[in-house]
């Protein structure tokens, strides 16, 4: 008889496990005995690892979980592609694909700091938000028991999947497909609320599904930057919390099982000058809590690359009335080019001049509260700022 997937991973996931602690990811014994209970490699038996082509292109090239080096790289602590939008998805040779990326196993230190961020006990009944590979589900369902753990993703597809390999170590869930966004078809409230997609703002039906006192624990994509948010549900409906130490990114939550919208983007204002700026590329890069406030300041704002031939590379805002502001990557060169508003890139040097006099503060300092009506606001409670968030 051949060996279990348990049996096969024990020493991989023992090797992950302990890993994951020593860099501060799993900090308590429960978390630990999950970790090392539940394989990997029976929710990942293939993935796409990114690379450039010959031609510079970066592609998907699948890779499989057999052998013994090919189950050992599963249980590396990197993220894991696991499916590609069929609408994007070109094949460029016998196993490699360019494409948009709709599911992964979600880097394994930024899973387990987010479970232990829950703060969950025994006999907790969670949900999560975008079961993708089922793997966290396996390990709720290891720590809580498979009756307390709900999860459900909009891909009937990926929920197949999730359940084969979930049967594949004899652990049943409840599995569920739909829009998790939406409200939640089982029965009764949540104690905690978990999602491993990303949203614009915290859906009603979270705050409605989670009981008085309950967690629940995002990524919030804000436009220039987003970041996870973990949000205590008070008696008056409104849920309050602050962003974590954990700055992971999700994919972002879509409406459809397989593909995301286009996104529609106005014409570009012409070029209208140019000038020096103390707000260089390598200072937004570097700064992620930056970029989060810079995010609260500036909504209908994306921070995008932008490739010229002879500029080189650039980090662009681009605002959504077609006025941008660029900076060059890399160089001495403290230059900001700009077309449209003017204004647009004193705003973010504003920012950054804010941030600084504050002492630079991390991201765990700012607070997220989505009220009751629905509207949402960050705050920093040091100097009283508040910025009102919209979607
Ligand atoms: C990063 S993956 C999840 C990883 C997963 N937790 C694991 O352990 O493998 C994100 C998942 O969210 C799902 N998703 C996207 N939009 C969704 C939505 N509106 N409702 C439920 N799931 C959604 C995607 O299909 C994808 O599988």
């Amino acid at each position: 008889m051949s060996p279990s997937p348990r049996e096969v991973g024990r020493p991989y996931a023992a090797a992950l496990t302990e890993l994951l602690g020593r860099a501060g990811a799993i900090r308590t014994q429960p978390w630990a005995e999950a970790f090392a209970s539940v394989p990997r490699h029976a929710f990942v038996p293939e993935w796409y690892e990114q690379e450039t082509d010959g031609r510079g292109i970066a592609v998907w090239r699948r890779r499989q979980a057999s052998g013994t080096a090919g189950i050992a790289d599963v249980y590396r602590d990197v993220t894991l592609v696991t499916g590609l939008d069929p609408a994007t998805a070109k094949q460029v040779d016998t196993d490699a694909w360019t494409g948009v990326a709709t599911s992964s196993s979600t880097l394994p230190s930024l899973m387990a700091g987010m479970l232990e961020d829950l703060d969950i006990e025994d006999g907790h009944r969670v949900l999560e938000i975008g079961t993708g590979t089922g793997y966290n589900a396996g390990l709720l369902s290891a720590r809580l028991g498979e009756e307390n753990v709900f999860t459900m993703d909009i891909d009937q597809e990926l929920v197949d999947l999730a359940q084969k390999h979930l049967d594949s170590i004899g652990c049943r869930p409840h599995l569920l497909t739909g829009d998790g966004t939406q409200s939640w078809p089982g029965d009764g409230t949540l104690d905690r609320i978990i999602a491993t997609c990303s949203v614009p703002s915290i859906p009603d039906a979270w705050v409605e599904q989670l009981r008085p006192g309950g967690v629940l624990l995002t990524d919030v994509a804000l436009g220039i930057e987003g970041g996870l948010v973990r949000l205590s549900r008070g008696a008056d409906g409104e849920a309050r919390g602050f962003f974590t130490t954990n700055a992971g990114r999700f994919m972002a939550a879509r409406n459809r099982a397989r593909t995301y919208p286009v996104k529609e983007r106005p014409p570009r204002a012409p070029e209208t000058g140019s000038r020096s700026t103390t707000l260089t590329a390598a200072r937004i890069q570097a700064h992620y809590p930056l970029r989060l406030v810079l995010a609260f300041q500036m909504p209908d704002t994306e921070l995008v690359y932008y490739v010229d031939e002879t500029e080189g590379m650039s980090l662009q805002l681009q605002r959504g009335d077609g006025s941008w502001a660029r900076v060059p990557i890399g160089g001495d060169r403290e230059l900001v080019t700009f077309g449209g508003d003017e204004g647009l890139w004193k705003q973010a040097e504003d920012v950054w001049a804010w941030w600084h006099l504050m002492g630079r503060p991390a991201q765990d300092r700012f607070g997220y509260v989505r009220k009751a009506d629905g509207s949402a606001y960050a705050w920093y409670l040091p100097d009283g700022s508040r910025w009102d968030l919209t979607d």
